[in-house]
């Protein structure tokens, strides 16, 4: 895809989140990996009202480029970048569900949310790490996203919400639902002995759809 239909994605995917309750006020931020360099959400912009113009551009160094300034958080989709050559957009929400689980889950912890569906399997992947506590748009997160990504397409951000990685921009978002529905079915079967997929499911899952 070039850059305009990205940038048109970009808002189509924004606004479709924001309409469903992924995302509220100024919550979130999205980017995309170009040939040289990057489109990101602009700080303080609300997902559901994006303006293809004003995506702000980065490059391939992550520098402010064009369009309006940039999301504080850039340094947190560097990571996933950084760390995981396939990623091609990173999805950051704070939907409701996720961020619960974050709020139970503790830094360290690879498995907050158990292997009950296959597509959470497909689209997150073994593991889901927990990062620790760090104020939103602290760069001091950047170590830990970034080693926490080397091991898991998404993180979990305690307190405060997951972020998603994928190849494209498409696959992350549809990545991002599936972990909030994931989220929401963790909660609800909480009090209850829920059936897991089992470790020889799970396997054929990632072999199959790796
Ligand atoms: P930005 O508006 O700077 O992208 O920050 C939003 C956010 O989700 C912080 O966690």
């Amino acid at each position: 895809m070039d850059e305009a239909a990205l940038r048109q994605q970009l808002v189509e995917f924004g606004a479709s989140l924001f309409a469903r309750g992924f995302s509220v006020g100024s919550a979130g931020n999205i980017s995309v990996r170009l040939d040289d360099g990057y489109l990101i959400t602009p700080t303080n912009s609300c997902l559901g009202r994006l303006d293809p113009a004003r995506i702000a551009r980065l490059d391939a160094e992550y520098r402010h480029v064009g369009g309006d300034a940039p999301s504080k958080e850039v340094f947190m989709h560097r990571a996933f970048y950084s760390a995981r050559a396939e990623a091609g957009a990173v999805v950051h929400l704070h939907s409701t569900m996720a961020t619960a689980i974050a709020c139970l889950a503790g830094p360290g912890d690879a498995n907050p949310i158990p292997p009950l569906t296959p597509y959470f399997v497909m689209r997150i992947g073994r593991r889901l790490p927990v990062v620790a506590y760090y104020r939103p748009g602290d760069p001091a997160m950047e170590p830990a996203i970034t080693a926490a990504a080397r091991e898991a397409r998404a993180v979990l951000l305690a307190n405060h919400g997951p972020v998603v990685s994928a190849r494209t921009l498409t696959d992350a978002v549809y990545a991002a639902e599936e972990l909030e529905e994931a989220a929401k079915l963790a909660l609800l079967l909480q009090r209850f002995d829920a059936r897991t997929l089992n470790a020889e499911q799970v396997n054929d899952l990632l072999a199959t759809f790796a």
